[in-house]
């Protein structure tokens, strides 16, 4: 069994409005609003990299769990915006933090989807041997993408989230996680430009190819609200729930509109939705983690509470978790 034992989430301090984007690219808030829902979102100071915004939030949620980084067992981080290129940023947070000699690995390139793929792993490490698992999600978009395409820079935000998973009967038990892939659509959602099909080079530097994300946003949009509403259709069917029960879902937040039609397919109030695209917008592998930590902080989430994640990303992969508090 899986225990969530502490929790933890953290965002820059600067804040990006959707003015401040209208003076740099044509745009309006009256065009993110409408389109997004997205008003505000945080980006990183210059001097900080995805392993300061990892390392603070993996701190809260050690601090949370009254652990030591001396008793974590091992570090899974999910980021699509890495430290380095490479090692991975799991390798500088276990030195970053002071924990043992311990199994570190990111899961990488899986977009939105890799903090609750990351749970899966961790649950099914825990199912072999009994451990304490930091799992964090991270990004640090504003570093590597385009300030220049309207299209995608006012989607997106930096942000980090984290769990500890253990097998002490804890606050919140994991009870089941779905997840999947169809990689029939990988062309969707794609940054090409940098892996070994086409390489980074003077060429791709000079037309900003390395920041372009191939993006058809329309079939985005209904991959993403069938894959996260059929997810916690199968995650209910597998844990012999009804959406009834469940105190809130936490969506991934990529879009205001998603989140609703998401909400509509599942026939659960908008009550029972959390919902913070608003003010951080699109943080990647850092947005499941750190909304289901704010929703703790503000008493959004109650002990009884069932709670479901789901999640998509690049891939295209989804993943939902189920957890009784
Ligand atoms: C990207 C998204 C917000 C666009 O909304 P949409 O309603 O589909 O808008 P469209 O693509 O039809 O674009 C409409 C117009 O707005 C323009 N536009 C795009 N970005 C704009 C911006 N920031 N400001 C103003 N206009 C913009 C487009 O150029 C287009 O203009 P045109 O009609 O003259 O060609 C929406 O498709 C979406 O959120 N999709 C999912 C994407 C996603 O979640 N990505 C991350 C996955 S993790």
């Amino acid at each position: 069994m899986a225990f969530i034992l502490g929790f933890g989430g953290y965002v820059p301090d600067r804040i990006m409005t959707n003015d401040d984007w209208a003076e740099l690219v044509d745009t309006d808030d009256e065009w993110i609003t409408a389109r997004t829902g997205i008003k505000e979102r945080r980006f990183a100071a210059d001097d900080q990299s995805t392993l300061d915004l990892a390392a603070h939030a993996a701190e809260k949620a050690m601090e949370d769990a009254g652990l030591t980084a001396a008793e974590i067992d091992e570090i899974i981080v999910a980021t699509d915006t890495p430290e380095a290129y490479t090692p991975d940023t799991a390798s500088f947070l276990q030195h970053r933090l002071g924990c043992r000699e311990v199994p570190a690995y990111d899961l990488g390139g899986s977009g939105c989807a890799g903090f609750v793929q990351a749970l899966d792993v961790a649950r099914a490490r825990m199912l072999l041997q009994p451990k304490r698992i930091l799992i964090v999600g991270v990004e640090l978009i504003s570093r590597l993408m385009s300030w220049k395409d309207r299209s995608f820079c006012v989607l997106f935000g930096d942000a980090a989230g984290a769990v500890v998973l253990g097998p002490e009967d804890g606050r919140a038990e994991l009870l089941d996680v779905v997840a999947g892939t169809d990689g029939s659509k990988t062309e969707i959602l794609t940054l090409k430009t940098g892996g070994t099909r086409y390489p980074f080079n003077a060429e791709s530097l000079a037309s900003g190819a390395y920041q372009h994300l191939d993006m058809d946003g329309r079939r985005v949009f209904r991959e993403a609200v069938h894959r996260m509403s059929t997810a916690v259709e199968d995650l209910l069917e597998n844990t012999q729930r009804t959406i009834d029960e469940v105190a809130l879902v936490i969506p991934h937040q990529a879009n205001k509109r998603i989140i609703d039609a998401v909400g509509h397919k599942l026939a659960i109030p908008e009550e029972r939705v959390y919902i913070n695209v608003q003010d951080y917008g699109n943080t990647g592998s850092a947005t499941v983690p750190f909304a289901l930590w704010e929703a703790k902080e503000t008493g959004r989430i109650r002990p009884g509470d069932l709670v479901a994640l789901t999640a998509f990303g690049a891939g295209f992969h989804w993943a939902a978790a189920a957890i009784q508090f």
